[in-house]
């Protein structure tokens, strides 16, 4: 099974700075042939959780694609843990909008032997009641004996499972742990995620866990090191059907390398870069 891992796509019909790179994504997932299934892993709209007519708008975007999609929710779309986004938390009216333009916010797909679980990352650590139920509905997910793809906006960690806050680019400790207790007792191959808009690929036991770079910008000196590179471009996934994963990062001619910085304020007002 191949899947076509895409993301960060900050997609907006009001603000044009990445249109570009879109446009490129767009032709390379058109060209692509015969995918099995699409993944953007966050971030479609630029900012849906400010204007719901940018959830609108990528949603829009990404009809007609040539497999099916499976898209999890990040920050800017649907909003963030109170502490980081006073102004946009996740609430139940941001939940209701991803809902009505994207779709359900976590969902399970069976497919050639392997469960792929797309999961709502911006509810952990917000303590909405929705974070109880998906980790109820999870336990469930993952009660399976076939090998399990997770997918998910925001990475589980950066360097180590049992690392601290890492403040806007990780999963808080507490529900990690929770998550990572759970993860444990299946059969988890691949956890890959989005949000840091920098391509990386390691592994952590039998899971391997893939950082799936932006198809919009990266990241300049607002964003502290984290490793990887910072490069725009797609990951192929392949599933095998003895649960073996391989994952290459392609990089679609004609993307250009544009960062966020310039045009932060007159997007995001505030500093939310990624
Ligand atoms: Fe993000
Ligand atoms: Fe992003």
């Amino acid at each position: 099974m191949r899947i076509v891992q895409f993301s960060d796509t900050h997609l907006s019909g009001r603000h044009r700075q990445f249109a570009a790179n879109a446009e490129v994504l767009r032709q390379h997932l058109a060209a692509i042939d015969r995918p099995d299934l699409f993944v953007n892993t966050g971030d479609l709209a630029m900012d849906g959780a400010g204007e719901v007519a940018d959830l609108e708008f990528a949603a829009a975007w990404h009809e007609g694609l040539s497999a099916p999609l499976l898209a999890v929710p990040g920050n800017h779309d649907v909003g963030d843990r109170a502490e980081l986004r006073p102004d946009q938390p996740v609430d139940d009216a941001r939940l209701a909008a991803w809902r009505a333009h994207a779709g359900p916010d976590r969902q399970m797909r069976d497919r050639d032997g392997w469960r792929l679980i797309g999961l709502n990352a911006m509810l952990l650590g917000t303590f909405h009641a929705e974070e109880e139920r998906q980790f109820a509905w999870l336990e469930g997910a993952l009660d399976t004996s076939a090998p399990i793809a997770l997918f998910l906006h925001k990475p589980l960690f950066i360097e180590s499972p049992d690392e601290g806050p890492r403040g806007y680019w990780n999963v808080p400790p507490a529900p990690r742990a929770r998550l990572l207790a759970l993860l444990g007792a299946a059969d988890v191959r691949l956890i890959a995620s989005g949000h840091l808009h920098i391509h990386r690929q390691t592994r952590f036991g039998r899971a391997a866990h893939v950082w799936g770079p932006s198809g919009a910008f990266v990241c300049g000196e607002s964003q502290e090191e984290l490793g990887g590179q910072r490069l725009l471009g797609v990951i192929e996934h392949e599933l095998a059907a003895d649960g073996t994963v391989s994952s290459r990062f392609v990089r679609p001619e004609g993307f250009r390398e544009l960062t966020i910085e310039p045009v932060v304020d007159e997007i995001y007002r505030k500093k939310q870069p990624a």
